[in-house]
């Protein structure tokens, strides 16, 4: 188990990355703990490119109040080339040294993480606390996010579906989830699509798409929803070809960016609480070089290295249970 002795005084919080709902309740807990222990915190601004600019001050338990409900980030994040060479992370220890922080917790997905390891290996403690809508970190079960773009995902189908029914139409909707369909999927269920195309397993348009929509008119359905996961991609295509072949009128809706942004949800909120929480404990406890993983319900502290190679597995009985429902 990673641990220093050095007590740890002050530390510097950012977020990184594509911003998630719930990445600020996540900054205000990590602050309101500071608090509570006694330790100093600095917020950084616009993720690692802020620690290379030195954009930093100082924190209170003041500065992070009514942010809970807000999406999108108050420090603002960014995705920092620079951050990816030794040269920059080497940059960033010594402007951590410059402004005296002990440790860094950083709030974002694995390439954020990968960051956050480095700059470890160069001898600053660091604490990762998982942010992104792709729940897509192998080591926790959820990451903070998911819960409000899968509710803005639900609810952009359900309104897709009152038109579609209208209509009798056949509607493509494209999620986001970078190289992961745990968004598709999940959705998939929750707005009972009958297609689900996800990047983890290779279709075939004609029997997993077309043969589909076909047997689910003759089963005597008007309308018909494919979810298509973005690692898929190509989603205008599909919609086109499938009108081609079946004659069904089709539509595609790219969800795009609406789906990082909103209220958090009670979910989000109550794990970003619970992970800032966990992340200043373990600082406070000597454990460094955590990822904040959230198993059964609960924080755990897990070593960022092994963390970033646990593999995350498709759950099939997932898959499974959309192809019961969907008939
Ligand atoms: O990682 C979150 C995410 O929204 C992915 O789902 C998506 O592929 C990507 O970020 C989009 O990034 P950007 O906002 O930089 O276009």
């Amino acid at each position: 188990m990673a641990e220093i002795n050095k007590q740890i005084k002050r530390i510097g919080v950012l977020t990184s990355g594509g911003d998630a709902p719930g990445m600020n309740a996540a900054i205000r807990a990590v602050v309101r703990a500071c608090t509570y222990y006694g330790i100093e915190v600095y917020g950084i601004r616009r993720g690692y490119r802020g620690l290379l600019d030195g954009d930093m001050k100082e924190m209170n338990a003041r500065s992070v109040s009514d942010i809970i409900y807000r999406g999108g980030t108050i420090l603002q994040t960014a995705r920092c080339h620079t951050f990816r060479s030794h040269e920059g992370i080497v940059q960033g220890k010594k402007m951590a040294e410059v402004f005296g922080l002990d440790a860094l917790v950083v709030i974002g997905g694995d390439g954020s993480f990968n960051g956050a390891l480095a700059i470890s290996k160069e001898g600053l403690p660091v604490i990762g606390i998982p942010g992104t809508i792709d729940n897509d970190i192998g080591c926790t079960d959820y990451t903070i996010g998911y819960d409000t773009a899968m509710n803005t995902v639900r609810d952009a189908i359900d309104k897709i579906k009152d038109t579609a029914s209208s209509h009798e139409r056949c509607s493509f909707v494209e999620v986001m989830g970078r190289n992961a369909g745990y968004i598709a999927m999940n959705c998939a269920i929750a707005g009972g699509a009958e297609v689900c195309l996800i990047p983890e397993r290779p279709f075939s348009l004609e029997s997993d798409v077309v043969k589909k929509i076909i047997e689910c008119r003759n089963r005597g359905k008007h309308h018909y929803v494919v979810i298509v996961a973005e690692g898929v991609g190509g989603t205008m295509e599909l919609a086109a070809k499938v009108k081609d072949i079946t004659g069904i009128e089709t539509t595609a809706t790219i969800l795009g960016h609406i789906q990082r942004g909103g209220s958090p949800t009670v979910k989000d909120r109550v794990v970003a609480g619970l992970m800032g929480v966990k992340a200043v404990q373990c600082l406070t406890h000597g454990e460094i070089n955590k990822i904040i993983a959230f198993k059964g319900e609960k924080c755990v502290a897990v070593d960022m290295e092994e963390g970033l190679k646990t593999p995350k597995h498709l759950d099939e009985d997932m898959l499974l249970a959309n192809e019961i429902l969907n008939v």
